[in-house]
Parts: C-alpha cells; sequence; structure tokens
C-alpha cells in the first residue's frame, strides 16, 4: 500500500503551513553557493502544490521569505528576489492547471517592484480559480502582521467603529493579513530547526506541528504524506481530556 493510500481522506488538514527550510545547507553539502539550493527548492513548492491540490486540501501557506531574511548579505537577497519573478511567471500555467489560486501575506510595499507586478499578474489571472488556494509568506512576519493587526483595531475604536467591549479573538484574527483563512492544522518545518521563526503566532495557536530532518529541495510527496499521516495519527484535545474527545 502506497503512503498515500493509507491517508483517511476525510481526516486531512484544511490548512497546512510549511516552513520551508535548508535550501542553503542543501546546497553546501553538494559545494555549491546558497542560491542553488533555492533553486532546487522551487521544485519542492511545486509538488508540495501539487500534492495539496490533488489531496483536496484547501489551503497551503508557504513561508517563502521572512522580514529577518533582509538582512542576508545582500547578493543573496536579490538573487532571491530574481528566482522570485523567474518562478512566479513560469509557474503560473502549473497554477491554472491544478485551479489554484494564489495570494500573498506580508509587507508587499518592501518587495521590489518587479516581484509585486508579477505576484499581482499571477494573482489576478488566478483569482477565478477554486481549488486550493496557494498563500506565500513574503517580507512576512508574524510581529509585523500582529503590529498591523492592533493598529486596525485601534483605528477602528478610535473611528467609534468598534467598542473596546467587543475586541475579541475573531476581531482579531478578521484584521490578520491571514484573514477569512482557517487557522493551519498542521504546521510542518523541514530541516531539522525546531523553531517557529516568527511565522503564524497568532494562527498556529493550536495547530499540530511537525517537523523533520529533510532539507527543504529534497521534500517530495511521500515526505508530505508522511506529515499528513502523522497528523491523522494525533489526538487534538483543544484542552479537554482524552475521554471527553472520545465520546
Ligand atoms: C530556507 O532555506 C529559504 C529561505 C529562508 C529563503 P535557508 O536559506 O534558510 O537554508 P539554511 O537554513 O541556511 O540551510
Ligand atoms: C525561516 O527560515 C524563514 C523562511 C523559511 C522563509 P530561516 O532559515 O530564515 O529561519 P531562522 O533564522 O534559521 O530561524
Ligand atoms: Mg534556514
Amino acid at each position: 500500500m502506497s503512503l498515500k493510500d493509507e491517508l483517511i481522506q476525510d481526516r486531512l488538514p484544511s490548512h497546512v503551513a510549511i516552513i520551508m527550510d535548508g535550501n542553503g545547507r542543501w546546497a553546501k553539502k553538494r559545494g555549491n553557493a546558497r542560491v542553488f539550493g533555492h533553486k532546487h527548492g522551487v521544485t519542492a513548492v511545486r509538488e508540495a502544490t501539487e500534492t495539496a491540490a490533488e489531496l483536496g486540501i484547501k489551503y497551503l501557506t508557504l513561508y517563502a521569505f521572512s522580514t529577518e531574511n533582509w538582512n542576508r548579505p545582500k547578493t543573496e537577497v536579490d538573487a532571491l528576489m530574481s528566482l522570485l519573478v523567474s518562478t512566479i511567471s513560469a509557474e503560473t500555467s502549473t497554477l491554472m492547471k491544478n485551479n489554484v489560486k494564489l495570494n500573498t501575506i506580508g509587507c508587499k510595499e518592501e518587495l521590489p517592484k518587479s516581484v509585486q507586478a508579477k505576484l499581482n499578474t499571477c494573482i489576478e489571472k488566478t483569482s477565478e480559480n477554486t481549488g486550493l488556494t496557494l498563500t506565500l509568506a513574503l517580507s512576512y512576519s508574524s510581529r509585523w502582521e500582529i503590529i498591523e493587526a492592533v493598529k486596525r483595531v485601534a483605528a477602528d475604536v478610535k473611528a467609534d467603529k468598534l467598542n473596546v467591549e467587543d475586541i475579541n479573538a475573531d476581531v482579531i484574527s478578521d484584521k490578520m493579513a491571514t484573514a477569512g483563512i482557517p487557522d493551519p492544522e498542521l504546521m510542518i518545518r523541514t530541516s531539522g530547526e525546531h523553531r517557529i521563526s516568527n511565522f503564524l503566532l497568532w494562527q498556529l495557536a493550536y495547530s499540530e506541528l511537525y517537523f523533520c530532518d529533510i532539507l527543504w529541495p529534497d521534500f517530495r510527496r511521500d515526505d508530505f504524506y508522511r506529515a499528513l499521516l502523522d497528523f491523522q495519527g494525533r489526538e487534538r484535545r483543544f484542552g479537554k481530556t482524552g475521554d471527553q474527545i472520545k465520546k
């Protein structure tokens, strides 16, 4: 039986978030520059997207470039931005073929105009697709997102559109960049690092976390299935006792 056949279709998560990590180490192991790893990471992005779309998962969110990543050497940042431009153009047909809608979260204004333009074209072109929503977190950090959300809440209070007493979790969620998207049930991080690195801190409150040692450019369909199978073996208790959940 293949790993895919072991999956229980009606217990798949509706939203999977992935911290795609390990491109640099993958390249270094092969005696190449870090950028080589980023280029090979694109194959893994395509495969993860196709896998999620095929399984009928509704939302896939990929951490592609963090606010903190701006602090990398300029040559690497520039190479990543050019890679984004070429990848978005080249992959639009794959997104169309798989009925995938592109979305982004993050401070778009910080991205080069060329990246913004390609993103906007692809978002527009895929906007009517009804399958998977693929969200790329670009120039994203969770604290940036939370600060922006707090500013929006404060502005609504100031404009008398919102009472302080009415601020609740739904109000905050609606001000996040991920408004309208359910919280991820599963978060995967590759490359053996066990941290969140400023990713979806609000949304991951009750997500199942899955860490694997595979470096991102090596992440394939079977690795995704393994993560999903691990997820399906977990008991999600949300504060209740195991006995309450089994009832
Ligand atoms: C993840 O791989 C890609 C980005 C953060 C853009 P890294 O570039 O972080 O690779 P490592 O962690 O140095 O191996
Ligand atoms: C997190 O990876 C950001 C992305 C995958 C885009 P990093 O490799 O930048 O994270 P840290 O700095 O090692 O935690
Ligand atoms: Mg890394």
